[in-house]
């Protein structure tokens, strides 16, 4: 068997940063992680060690069921079968828009994708089109929107992207609606957008996104929310939980249980500009060969019936809060509830993870990965799905118990004696 060490030397020499997402890549795990995966079962996953893994990144966030669902997968299999991908548009493709739309009450008309990078980036261009303006507005506590020039290129990570590009974006802060103002007074009359993912971990505070909604179309810009990550976990359209009224939503990851789709969504004044029936100067909206693969949209609308028969929605968030609960009493109890604790809201968690003197730790985050890994638990973050069940959870908080103990005598006796690895690093940083 190839060792691990081979493996992670090939992949690095076959593929720029050994994944094809960065958020995959070995500087976001511990050194004991799998070097790669081979497959994934409900809520595990297998490593090249051959070893089982109770998994909580779920395909970066994608997948929402639980892997190779067989529900979801026949849905695809079927869709398959009549070709995948035909010449004209599909009737899957329309079944598909059909449904989705149901979901999200305002919006008038979609465009499918494959990435999420490509909606927001879709909706940006719609929003340049349609006021004739420059400008982006983008939050800046929100870590991604989209890899493309106008995002990356206001990130650190900015090389390779000229500089008359990156001055097109600014950004605000969320919850600081003072930040916002600022933006759109320093440059009246030029702001095409404001984005904004409507939730984190962070919640908005009350009236705060609603403060964001009259600012910016007040200014004539339009209000995109953006909801890859957040959908079909906070709930299904989370703009509407928070009473807030955008012009285009974009959705993807989990709304197909790891299938590729994306979408935009939006009022059909702005979406329509993209169409080819009215005499008038045209945009060149979303245009790709696989945007609407049939396989994805059959597994996307098998994963909405599958949500709407077993309330996945209400499931997740309802895991979500007895691992909230009982993993901050577990560090409590030790008596380290204020270096390790999580915190957030039962549609999105988060940990944090401190040192001795109270600083946020990249070496404790990495330790805590290290002792999870050990006891066969991937948590680069926390995602659920409706595959973790009771004794998953048991697992995960007994694991999250004898990695605590360790954590504590860390805390006292210094990290260097525990630490295996190097830690683990941000995915935006200027420099390897
Ligand atoms: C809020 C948000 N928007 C957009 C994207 C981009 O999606 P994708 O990775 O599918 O291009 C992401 C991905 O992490 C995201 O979290």
């Amino acid at each position: 068997m190839i060792v691990d060490k081979q493996l992670k030397d090939k992949i690095h020499s076959l593929i720029p940063g050994g994944a094809h997402t960065y958020s995959r890549g070995d500087d976001q795990f511990p050194e004991n992680a799998p070097a790669v995966l081979i497959r994934g079962k409900g809520a595990y996953v297998w490593g090249s060690d051959g070893a089982r893994h109770l998994d909580y990144g779920m395909g970066l966030r994608s997948v929402t069921i639980g892997y190779a669902q067989k529900e979801i997968d026949a849905a695809a299999i079927e869709e398959i079968k009549k070709g995948n991908n035909l010449t004209k548009a599909s009737m899957t493709e329309l079944m598909a828009a059909e449904k989705l739309l149901t979901l999200f009450p305002g919006m008038d008309m979609v465009k499918f994708a494959t990435n999420g990078s490509t909606v927001t980036t879709a909706a940006v261009k719609l929003a340049r089109a349609y006021t004739g303006r420059k400008l982006i507005v983008r939050c800046a506590d929100h870590p991604f929107f989209s890899y493309d020039d106008w995002f990356i290129g206001d990130t650190v990570m900015n090389r390779g992207i000229p500089k008359e590009v990156s001055r097109l974006t600014k950004n605000f802060r969320f919850n600081d609606i003072d930040s916002l103002k600022k933006v759109f007074t320093d440059y009246k009359d030029e702001i095409a957008c404001v984005i904004t993912e409507p939730t984190t971990h962070i919640q908005p505070n009350k009236g705060f996104l609603q403060d964001v909604e009259e600012l910016t179309h007040a200014n004539g810009a339009l209000l995109i929310s953006d909801e890859v990550s957040c959908c079909f976990r906070v709930d299904f359209a989370t703009y509407k939980r928070y009473d807030f009224h955008p012009d285009m939503v974009t959705i993807g990851k989990g709304i197909a249980n790891g299938y590729a789709v994306d979408a935009l969504l939006g009022i059909r004044d702005f979406m329509d500009l993209g169409g080819i029936r009215k005499k008038r100067e045209r945009v060149f909206l979303i245009s790709t060969t696989f945007g609407a693969t049939m396989s994805s949209l059959g597994a996307m609308m098998a994963t909405i019936d599958y949500f709407r028969q077993h309330d996945v929605l209400a499931y997740l968030w309802k895991y979500n809060e007895q691992l909230m609960k009982q993993g901050n009493k577990i560090a409590e109890e030790l008596g380290i509830g204020n270096a390790f604790y999580f915190e957030g809201f039962p549609g999105r968690l988060n940990f944090v993870t401190k040192d001795s003197e109270g600083n946020h730790s990249p070496e404790f985050r990495t330790l805590f990965l290290q002792e999870m890994v050990k006891q066969k638990i991937l948590f680069p973050w926390i995602t659920n799905s409706y595959a973790h069940k009771e004794k998953e959870l048991d697992m995960t908080l007994k694991a999250i118990h004898t990695t605590l103990e360790i954590y504590k005598k860390a805390l006292s006796k210094g990290i260097t004696k525990y630490l295996e690895g190097p830690a683990v690093k941000p995915v935006f940083r200027k420099y390897n």
